[in-house]
Order: C-alpha cells, then structure tokens, then sequence
C-alpha cells in the first residue's frame, strides 16, 4: 500500500486547525489557530464568535498546514473533516471549505467524528514512536471541555467500532475545571492554569464528598436524542456538577468573593498572565481549594476509569482529550495502571487538545476502507460516537 497523505480539518469548537498526517502514523504538520483570545473576556466559548473567527481562519490556515507539510493542495490524497459533535455553526465552516476543496480537486472526502479523532491522536501518537503493537481490549477516557466518555474500541478491517460504557450524567470534567477557574477569578480556559496552580497548594486541604451516581442511566441523552445503552453491560458514569457547587458554598462559607472579584480584575489587566503573576493573586485558601480541587477530580477520573477497565478485562487504557495534558492526571494514571499491570497511552500535549492531525489520522482506516462521505453531508451537533 502506497503512503496516503490526508489533510484533516478540525473545527468544532474554539480551535481552526489542519493538518497533513501520512498514513496514520506520521505526523507531517499540524497548525492550531486558538480563538482563547477572542472569547477570554466572555469567560466561555461564543458560537457566533467562533463561526467568525473559524471563517477569517480556515483558509490561512489550512495554506499554512500545506506549506509546511510541503504539499500543494492537488498532492494530497484525501481530505478528512470533523463532521460532529460540536458546535453547529463552527463544525458548518470546516465542513463546506472541506468539501469544497474536495469537489474542485476531485478527491476523496471524508467525514470523521471529533471524539473518533481524540481517540486516535492516542494511536498516531504511539504509531510515531514506533509502536505498532496494541493490544485489545481497548478502553478509551475521552475527556475535555464537552466530553467525558468512557469506550471500549474494536478494530477489525480498517473498521473501528466503539461501545460507550460510561459518560457525565452532567458536567463534562474540562467543564468543571472551566467553570471552577471562572468562580475563583482566575480567567479561561481553567485547566492549563488550575494544572499549573496546583502543586503550589495543599492537595489535602479541603475534602470534597465524591460524586453519588443514585439511578442506572441506560439512556444517553448528550445529544438531545436518547440512545438505548445495553442493560446487561456494567456502566461507569461521571458527574462533576456537585464538586463546582462544594466550591461555590466554600467561597461563600469563607468569605473569599471579595478576593474573588480583586484577583479577577488583576488578571485581566494582565495581556498574557504568567504563572508568577497567578501565584501573586491567590492566597493559600484559594492555592489549597485548587490544588484540592484537581485532586478530587483526577483521582474520580482514574479510580472509575480503573473499575471499568477491570469490570471489561482490558488490555490497555488510553486517555485523551484536553483534560489528559493534565499532569497530575498522567502521573496518577501512570502510577495506578501500572499497580494493575495496565499500559494507559496519551497523545503528547499538543495532541490532547483539539488538532486536526487526530481527524487525518482517525480517516486513514476510512480511507483504505473507502469509507467515504457523500457531498450532501452535513454537521451533526450531537454526534454520537458508537
Ligand atoms: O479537547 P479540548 O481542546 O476541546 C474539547 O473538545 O472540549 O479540551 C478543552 C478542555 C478545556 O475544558 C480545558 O480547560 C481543558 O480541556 N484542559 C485541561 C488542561 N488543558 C486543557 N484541563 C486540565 N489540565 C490541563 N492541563
Ligand atoms: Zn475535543
């Protein structure tokens, strides 16, 4: 089989991303143009925003991936795009400059699902260090701003398959990070810098109660329509809505709203604020908070992910999605797999975060497959991955 070089294009939620990937294992380039700046003041991501930004960008960037992939938009063999879940308008943008490209070139299209793509930037990831060998069963954590699901994934002629086994019954644990970030003042997206605050906080400091999952959900609803789950297979559920009001109820009880709204107003007169600036406006209640904070969710994350993976007798663990560049929870997935004898893989940080090199790679198997969109195809907000 010859190489095939695929130009994926990503544009789902608040990053205009392309990127040329070979064959599913060799990154050639990868261009993320982040919109953060753009909806920062908002504390949150707005779809009208991000539509526009996604139009002023998709070209350039899409030139830029080519460029520095050197290739030339009639070089490539196919162009991959995310078709959902996302946000409508942005997905819209990607999905018509892609087809577009596809018809005036005359090459193949191809329609990839954003979270298909999370878990594959896990396998391009490996297929670059020379690690070919996987071994199934697969269990997939997808977690990041929109999403926490779990899935075991199956490959069989080019042909992969996913079962959902588990999924937040609310918040998505990049949401909660967000959302935790935004009441504490300390500006958006709240990840990257709740990852960077934490080990200048006391882990242990505050207790939060874990999460009660009461009724068996054999119902899915993220995408507005219900799907059936099997009601013979074990379910591992998520729910972070809880943790963001133990903090809100504890920023009350302690009087911090004060230094709430000090530290918010410092920040934003801040350009670009450092880690330096960060620790300058938090005392140690609000340090520990965080540092507890992460703690709590991470050790959810993996101690569910783990029972999942015994309940189905896995074989390896991936954790990917904006969430898995979290270093302590790469460090407690590493230590706890380990102790059950689990390898757990992730994409490097720029590839846990939304590219459009893990929708080329998710589209290489489509493409030997031939497994090709129809011209008439169109965004699917709430696509369901199975
Ligand atoms: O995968 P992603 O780029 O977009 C979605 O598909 O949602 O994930 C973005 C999410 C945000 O909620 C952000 O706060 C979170 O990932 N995130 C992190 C870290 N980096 C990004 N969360 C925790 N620790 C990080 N280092
Ligand atoms: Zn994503």
């Amino acid at each position: 089989m010859p190489d095939a070089f695929i130009l994926g294009i990503e544009s789902s939620c608040d990053e205009t991303a392309a990127a040329v990937v070979r064959s599913g294992e060799k990154l050639i380039s990868n261009v993320v143009a982040s919109q953060i700046a753009t909806h920062q003041p908002y504390g949150g991501v707005v779809p009208e925003l991000a539509s526009r930004e996604h139009l002023r960008a998709i070209v350039p960037v899409v030139r830029q991936a080519l460029a520095e992939a050197q290739h030339t938009y009639e070089s490539v063999d196919a162009i991959a795009v995310t078709q959902g879940p996302g946000l409508a308008g942005a997905l819209l943008v990607g999905i018509s400059y892609a087809k577009a490209l596809a018809f005036a070139l005359d090459k193949p299209l191809i329609a990839v699902n954003h979270l298909e793509g999370h878990i594959h930037a896990v396998l391009l990831e490996e297929r670059q260090k020379g690690n070919h060998d996987l071994r199934f069963p697969v269990l997939a954590l997808v977690v990041s701003g929109g999403h926490t699901h779990l899935y075991l994934a199956a490959e069989k002629d080019n042909a992969w398959t996913y079962e959902n086994i588990g999924h937040t019954r609310d918040d998505a644990a990049g949401e909660a990070f967000d959302k935790v970030a935004k009441l504490l003042g300390l500006g958006y997206p709240g990840g990257p810098v709740i990852d960077r605050l934490t080990p200048h906080g006391d882990a242990k400091a505050v207790k939060f109660a874990p999460a009660q999952i009461k009724h068996p959900d054999r119902r899915g609803r993220n995408d507005g329509r219900a799907v059936a789950f099997a009601a013979d297979r074990p379910r591992f559920d998520f729910s972070y809505s809880g943790i963001k009001t133990a903090i809100l109820r504890y920023v009350e009880t302690h009087h911090m709203q004060s230094a709430v709204e000090a530290r918010r107003q410092a920040l934003v007169a801040i350009p670009k604020p450092k880690i330096e600036d960060y620790l300058a406006n938090c005392d140690k209640l609000t340090l520990d908070l965080v540092a507890s904070f992460q703690r709590a969710i991470v050790n959810d994350l993996v101690t569910r992910t783990l029972a999942a993976a015994e309940a189905y007798d896995v074989a390896t663990i991936f954790v990917t999605g904006g969430v898995a560049a979290n270093q302590e929870l790469r460090q407690t997935f590493e230590r706890e797999a380990a102790e059950q004898g689990l390898p757990v893989y992730f994409p490097s940080r720029p590839l846990s975060t939304d590219n459009a090199a893990m929708i080329a790679a998710a589209a290489y198997p489509k493409f030997l497959a031939k497994d090709f969109a129809a011209m008439d195809f169109s965004a699917e907000a709430g696509m369901i991955l199975r």
